[in-house]
């Protein structure tokens, strides 16, 4: 979503803004702009559309100045145009501002403000902010020499008036010497230069411009000059914070001869996965270990139920969760949608454990979730991958996902990374129970035997390829498989409708008969995941009813399957693994699969319409 930067130095800032928007530019968004203090004012420039146009608006010659602001905007309030475009100005223009976030009052503060005469160009709630700083500016007291301190009272007063959530940067016409911003609800971090400080909403464009950076938390503000920095708590004085070492895969990434993000996150898994196992495997007790819990063997021990929480992808990890929980700890387990949890109150009994599964660790709901769930004083634990993210530092504890940089919007490495720690979680508190040690050994063994079977399963690519060819015209896509495979249906069916448009449904193989088989034609395909096992011949009996009914079958199955080939148009091989681990391994065709069919029809697919990275809105 919507992608902040400043800078304040003695530098050239449009070199740092137009580099730091383009690595922001995996969040998603419609429009940007920059703002440059060029002497006596700031020289703005929008565009509707990707950087290349925005630089294409700038043209050869930036804007020079040392003092600056930039935006990413995902339309929320209005439509993506220039008016709606940040950064918006206040008052007579002597305040620019870039924001992330809703304010949800700004319809009252909007009327309140047009009452004192202000002129709206845009129909953001953005703009709302700008004036209302422009406002308190004018009831502001002055401070002799030490003009930062009056317009911080501004901000201060300003932002005390806004309900919802906003990370700012804030710069002024008269005093172009320092930035201010502020968080609540919308993540930011400072950049600690020598001489030169940044502002940006996540920590990737600060790479390569310093190695120190600040997570500001919620209610903070920061001023930032050339020479220093200071954090503020919003209604108290100033807060100490830490400077932390800049994770050096907080935004490095390159597509390294790939044409795709996603197609190169899709061939990292195997070494993703590896880098979730590394150092969390225990051979000499045959368990897991992990660093960050925070809880002692006994409290977890204690654990009688766990809810896991998420949104989209990552929701299809906590339902693989679910499966391997209840399957190797015997501990019950719950799945619930994070925006649902934020507000449905359900009751909670003592000894359950929290856990927030994210990729970017700053999604809203998920981070309202889990606000919700610890402030009624329950233990809450973050699976996620981004360091230092609003999710990671709301929670008492949890596991990282190292799994680099994801920069696709469609999530594929971090979700087969997510249900690798699940599964180790799984061993781990299998472990504190039932799980004896020889299962324990085997369950690990099985872990570690994950890496080379996704490489295995990534030898399908060809295959997937003239699968998609066959299929891409489809206008619904049905995706069919039980227990541990019934998420990865759904996980199937989300990566096909997000990136090439095209309908998509994940159902329990089982179900089909209760609704969805009304759908099956001959224009109607349907992915069958039928690994062998339990619930083998009772998908194969699916798969006959939808042949039955001249529905065209691609069925994912182990390469020694007649049976399969017999009834199945396209059988796409996958190498057999236990139960457990199928989630992970069976996913990786199904993420090529609709890699493929968006390509051939021509979809951004790194960038798919209306997605973000983060979804730092409700
Ligand atoms: C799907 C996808 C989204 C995210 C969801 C949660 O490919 O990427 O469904 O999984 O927005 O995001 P995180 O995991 O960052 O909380």
């Amino acid at each position: 979503m919507c992608g902040i930067v400043g800078y304040v130095g003695s530098d050239e800032a449009g070199n740092f803004l137009l580099d730091g928007l383009r690595r922001l530019e995996y969040r998603g968004y419609d429009s940007a702009g920059v703002a440059i203090h060029c002497g006596a004012e700031f020289t703005i420039t929008r565009s509707v559309g990707r950087i290349d146009s925005l630089a294409g608006a700038l043209g050869d010659v930036m804007p020079s100045g040392s003092l600056g602001l930039g935006h990413t905007r995902w339309a929320t309030h209005g439509p993506a145009s220039m008016e709606n475009a940040h950064p918006h100005l206040g008052g007579d223009g002597e305040v620019v501002l870039v924001h992330n976030g809703v304010i949800e009052n700004f319809q009252v503060l909007k009327e309140g403000l047009i009452k004192k005469g202000y002129t709206f160009v845009s129909a953001t709630d953005s703009e709302v902010i700008a004036h209302l700083v422009a406002d308190e500016l004018k009831h502001a007291p002055e401070t002799n020499g030490q003009p930062n301190l009056r317009y911080l009272a501004a901000v201060r007063a300003a932002v005390a008036q806004l309900r919802g959530t906003y990370g700012l940067a804030i710069a002024f016409r008269d005093h172009p010497n320092f930035l201010i911003a502020a968080r609540f609800g919308s993540p930011l971090v400072i950049g600690v230069g020598s001489g030169e400080y940044f502002v940006a909403s996540d920590a990737s464009p600060l790479v390569g411009r310093t190695e120190r950076i600040v997570y500001l938390a919620d209610h903070q503000l920061a001023v930032l000059t050339p020479d220093g920095f200071s954090v503020l708590h919003r209604d108290q004085g100033k807060v100490r914070v830490d400077i932390r070492p800049l994770e050096t895969d907080s935004g490095e990434a390159s597509l390294e001869g790939f044409d795709h993000y996603m197609l190169k996150e899709i061939y990292e898994q195997p070494e993703s996965i590896r880098n979730a196992m590394r150092g969390r495997l225990d051979d000499e007790n045959a368990t897991a270990v992990f660093g960050g819990l925070n809880l002692t063997p006994q409290q977890l021990r204690s654990v009688e139920r766990i809810i896991l929480t998420g949104c989209g992808t990552s929701w299809h990890s906590a339902l693989v969760g679910e499966y391997m929980i209840e399957d190797l700890a015997r501990i019950p387990v719950s799945v619930e949608y994070a925006s649902e949890l934020r507000y449905r109150n359900p009751p909670i009994d003592n000894n359950t454990l929290i856990f927030g599964i994210t990729q970017s660790g700053e999604t809203a709901d998920t981070l309202a979730a889990l606000k919700e769930t610890k402030r009624k004083g329950h233990r809450t634990l973050a699976i996620c991958n981004v360091v230092g993210s609003s999710i990671a530092q709301a929670a008492d504890g949890g596991v990282y996902l190292h799994a680099g940089p994801e920069i696709g919007v469609a999530s594929t490495k971090a979700y087969t990374s997510q249900c690798c720690v699940l599964a180790m979680l799984s061993l781990y508190f299998g472990r504190l129970r039932h799980v004896s040690f020889e299962s324990g050994q085997r369950i690990i063994n099985e872990l570690r035997q994950l890496p080379a079977a996704v490489q295995q399963a990534l030898a399908c690519d060809e295959q997937v390829r003239d699968v998609a060819k066959k299929y891409q015209d489809a206008s619904t896509v049905l995706y069919l498989g039980r227990q541990y495979n019934f998420p990865t249906a759904l996980e199937g069916a989300l990566k096909l409708k997000e990136i090439s448009y095209i309908h998509a449904e994940g159902y329990p193989a089982a179900e089909m008969k209760h609704g969805p088989i009304a759908l099956v034609d001959e224009h109607t395909p349907s992915v069958f995941i039928i690994p062998r096992g339990t619930t083998y011949d009772k998908v194969m009996a699916n798969m006959e009813e939808v042949k039955a009914r001249g529905g065209p079958v691609i069925a994912l199955a182990s390469r020694d399957n007649p049976e399969v080939e017999s009834i199945a148009d396209d059988v796409i091989h996958v190498p057999e693994v236990p139960g457990f681990t199928q989630p992970i391994v069976n996913v990786v065709p199904l993420q090529l699969l609709s890699y493929h069919i968006a390509l051939l029809r021509g979809c951004d697919v790194d960038k798919p319409r209306n997605l973000a990275k983060s979804v730092t809105v409700e």
